[in-house]
């Protein structure tokens, strides 16, 4: 009786609470022996289904405690020098279309998009004790990009596993996203 009491809330679940298992995947700009290089990284959060008034039931998952936010307005055309992230931080992308780029590496998992909608969340890690030159970029929309830049809690970083170091998310990668859409 005693060794059958852990399973007992096992037996409980629901092939509902089983998809609230998924975790958020997020594209990182992490770094490796002093070069910044672009990772996926899949949370550990889970999300969890909502107990907010006004959203309850849906899919929610914390990104973690943050420092302060800046908002941000980017002309049409603009290009950003290389650069190391100043702290590590969250970017997401209100509006428009940024280009990541990596010094000294033109293949094509070293460029990462970022534009409003999934692919507009990233976290920036290459910070200058870890990434020599950092990251760049270029910004080719046809109007303004608007991103948030939101520092973590003392430099911290989002618990994660890295599923891939050889470039960003993919598709694939926010799958579960896209079958909750239509879910009710
Ligand atoms: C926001 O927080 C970061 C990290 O703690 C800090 O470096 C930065 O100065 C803060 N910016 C503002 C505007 O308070
Ligand atoms: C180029 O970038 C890719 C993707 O981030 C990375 O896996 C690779 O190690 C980089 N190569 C060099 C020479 O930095
Ligand atoms: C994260 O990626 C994995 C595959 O690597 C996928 O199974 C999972 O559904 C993705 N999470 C979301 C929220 O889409």
């Amino acid at each position: 009786m005693l060794a059958l009491r852990p399973l007992l809330p096992l037996l409980l679940l629901t092939t509902a609470d089983l998809a609230l298992s998924a975790l958020l995947n997020v594209t990182a700009v992490g770094a490796h022996e002093g070069r910044s290089r672009f990772e996926c990284w899949e949370l550990s959060a889970p999300f969890v289904s909502s107990s907010q008034p006004g959203i309850a039931g849906t899919q929610t998952t914390s990104l973690g405690d943050v420092a302060n936010i800046t908002y941000n307005v980017v002309p049409a055309g603009f290009e950003s020098p290389f650069h190391t992230a100043p702290v590590n931080q969250w970017v997401i992308v209100l509006t428009g279309l940024a280009i990541l780029t990596l010094p000294d590496n033109s293949s094509y998992a070293a460029s990462a998009l970022a534009a409003s909608g999934e692919l507009g969340l990233l976290f920036a890690a290459d910070t200058p004790d870890v990434s020599d030159l950092g990251h760049g970029g270029y910004f080719p929309g046809a109007g303004e990009t608007v991103f948030v830049q939101i520092p973590t809690r003392g430099g911290g970083v989002p618990e994660h596993r890295v599923v891939s170091d050889q470039g960003p998310c993919g598709p694939q990668q926010f799958v579960q996203l896209r079958a909750w859409a239509t879910e009710s």
